[in-house]
């Protein structure tokens, strides 16, 4: 009996596992397991021997069951202090920085711009920036000799040699788009039109892409009234100025008629641009009431609907309301200029807002 303990505690406390550990469990009170084989042999003892062999065996059974469970628990608590000696993990050390981009003045301009058209009830309409001849121009009233096709300097796509239809075009205004949504949405309808634009021209105000935004509102009884409206609340919430005012000149567009040139009200205070305060004017857009022919063209009957366009420069936005003196800094794609002008992506832009971080 003692040399079948000696045996077994041994045995249990050189058992480097889990599974050696079970092996030394079924060898010694398996069903075959040598203390199970010795307790059926206490059938046969005469009641004398079994009195002292059954307690002694059943005591020596209890053992190795302890010991067997002691063991088990050293080795869990092994096992999990060598798991948490490997994942040791110092969560006060600081994180390591990583570069952090900026929002572009762009795309946030446009975000604004586009929340405060969607709160007039505006949705998004887009179009391509390569677009054809027809809905660049021809369709907005410019007919292939009319002079307003020499004052777009206009990038022309390459067309095979032989292949003499017109060559599609770098959309030179965000219009083509008015057309585009009419014909898919007809009337009435009320969108905006943010994109890229593209004329050949680069100095300190002109980069040869830029961005614009167009409008379009077009029902039974649209006015100039509801343009103006429109725009001074837009300029309004845009530069959070209330009371902004606009001044209507009269312009020439082919697309509308009549047509107007907008601009807001600003002054210079040593040598720095105020919007919305004095006695200067500054142009901001072009407008005016869709002409017929431009309805017509885009399927919309010009004698049940009617109302305004505009259009204007996304960029200049972009420059008077956050102060950027030099437009063609815009798509220099300079760091130091993104991380200065460019906006936290928390930013987000809300109706009076887009406001800098
Ligand atoms: N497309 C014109 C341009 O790029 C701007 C413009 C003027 C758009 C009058 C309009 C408008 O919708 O009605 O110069």
């Amino acid at each position: 009996m003692e040399e079948l303990r000696q045996k077994y505690l041994e045995a249990i406390a050189g058992a480097a596992d889990e599974a050696a550990l079970e092996a030394v469990r079924v060898q010694a009170l398996g069903k075959k397991g040598e203390i199970s084989l010795k307790m059926r042999e206490l059938g046969r003892m005469s009641p004398e021997e079994r009195k002292v062999a059954g307690p002694a065996l059943n005591a020596l059974k209890n053992e190795i069951n302890s010991a067997i469970a002691a063991r088990r628990a050293a080795l869990e608590d092994a096992a999990l202090e060598e798991r948490l000696r490997g994942e040791w993990l110092d969560v006060t050390l600081p994180g390591r920085p990583r570069p952090r981009g900026t929002v572009h003045p762009v795309s946030q301009v446009t975000e604004e711009i586009t929340a405060i058209f969607a709160d007039l009830g505006f949705k998004v309409a887009e179009g391509p920036q390569i677009e054809t001849d027809w809905y660049n121009f021809d369709a907005l009233n410019i007919p292939p000799h009319h002079p307003a096709r020499q004052e777009f300097d206009t990038f022309y796509m390459h067309r095979a040699p032989g292949d003499d239809r017109p060559p599609h075009v770098l959309r030179t205004h965000t219009s083509p788009v008015q057309i585009r949504a009419m014909e898919k949405e007809g009337a009435p309808i009320r969108v905006i039109a943010p994109g890229r634009v593209y004329r050949s021209d680069y100095d300190q105000t002109h980069t040869p892409m830029f961005h614009q935004v167009e409008g379009l509102a077009i029902d039974r009884d649209i006015s100039m009234a509801n343009l103006k409206w429109v725009l001074e609340e837009f300029f309004a919430a845009f530069f959070g100025i209330d009371g902004i005012k606009t001044r209507f000149r009269a312009s020439h567009f082919p697309f509308t008629e009549p047509s107007a040139e907008v601009d807001i009200q600003c002054s210079w205070v040593d040598g720095q641009l105020r919007i919305g305060e004095g006695e200067g004017w500054m142009e901001v857009l072009g407008s005016g009431m869709v002409h017929p022919k431009v309805l017509e063209a885009a399927g919309v009957d010009p004698s049940q609907w009617q109302g305004f366009a505009f259009g204007m420069g996304i960029d200049r936005l972009a420059m008077l309301k956050y102060g950027i003196p030099d437009l063609r800094a815009f798509f220099d794609s300079d760091l130091r200029w993104l991380r200065h002008y460019g906006f936290a992506a928390l930013d987000v832009p809300t109706l009076h807002g887009g406001v800098s971080g």
